[in-house]
């Protein structure tokens, strides 16, 4: 299983301060170093963490690949156009909220990502949609033409008791399963840490979590590079 490190979290430090340090950017080198298999950063619209430069300078800097989420605006679309990230995550994206909250409404908007996974596909750029893991979401990805989905952990991650995350991780087996059938490549990501990344491991369709909050709360102990080794030893 592979990983992605997102390091939107070494931004939101920085911007705690309002300056240069620390650089999400020299963050996504060590990771890289580290053995990370990916660089994930989302670029909000309202840019409170990853800015305009960082999602330019990270194009330059990554050499395994450039996963910019985002929210599929005009101005952001824009701005992934003109970057060329190897891979979008799309995501819903509500100003209020503290992380991404549930996932795409890919169902009931099959003609509109349709559209946006064609503007990227036209440009070489692979397109993953974040979705929750139900058939009707599923199905409908897949006739997007997307690439990818990654499915949200945020339920599973979330369980409150041993039952309701047995139920969750049932749901991101079977929804990984339908994804992988309807020719989908499937990623999982949102709250994974070292405590309840096992489970999802054994899911054998899912070949590549996104994880962000807690590994990069982990290197503020331990260092970017002993943290994504300790992930990776988890996934392995
Ligand atoms: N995947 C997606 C689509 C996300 O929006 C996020 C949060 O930015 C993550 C993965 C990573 O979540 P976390 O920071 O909880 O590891």
């Amino acid at each position: 299983m592979k990983l992605s490190v997102n390091i939107d979290h070494v931004a939101t430090l920085r911007e705690a301060r309002g300056g240069i340090e620390p650089d999400p950017v020299h963050a996504a080198v060590l990771a890289e170093l580290a053995g990370a298999n990916g660089i994930v950063a989302h670029l909000r619209e309202d840019r409170r963490h990853i800015n305009d430069r960082d999602v330019r300078a990270l194009r330059e800097i990554v050499t395994t690949k450039f996963d910019l989420e985002m929210a599929a605006t005009p101005e952001i679309i824009a701005i992934a156009l003109e970057t060329l990230p190897d891979m979008v995550t799309l995501v819903p994206e509500k100003r209020q909220e503290l992380t991404t909250e549930g996932g795409l409404n890919v169902a009931d908007n099959e003609e509109l990502y349709t559209r946006i996974v064609d503007t990227f596909h036209e440009r070489g750029i692979s397109v993953s949609l974040f979705i929750e893991p139900d058939l009707a979401q599923i199905e409908a990805s897949a006739r997007t033409g997307a690439d990818m989905v990654e499915l949200h952990t945020g339920m599973y991650a979330e369980a409150r008791n041993i039952d309701e995350a047995s139920h969750q991780l049932r749901r991101l087996e079977h929804g990984a399963a339908n994804a992988a059938e309807a020719g989908l490549l499937v990623k999982a990501g949102h709250g994974l840490s070292l405590k309840n990344v096992s489970p999802i491991t054994t899911i054998p369709e899912i070949r590549e979590v996104s994880i962000g909050h807690a590994l990069i709360g982990h290197a503020v102990f331990v260092g970017i590079d002993a943290a994504v080794k300790a992930y990776l030893a988890a996934l392995r």
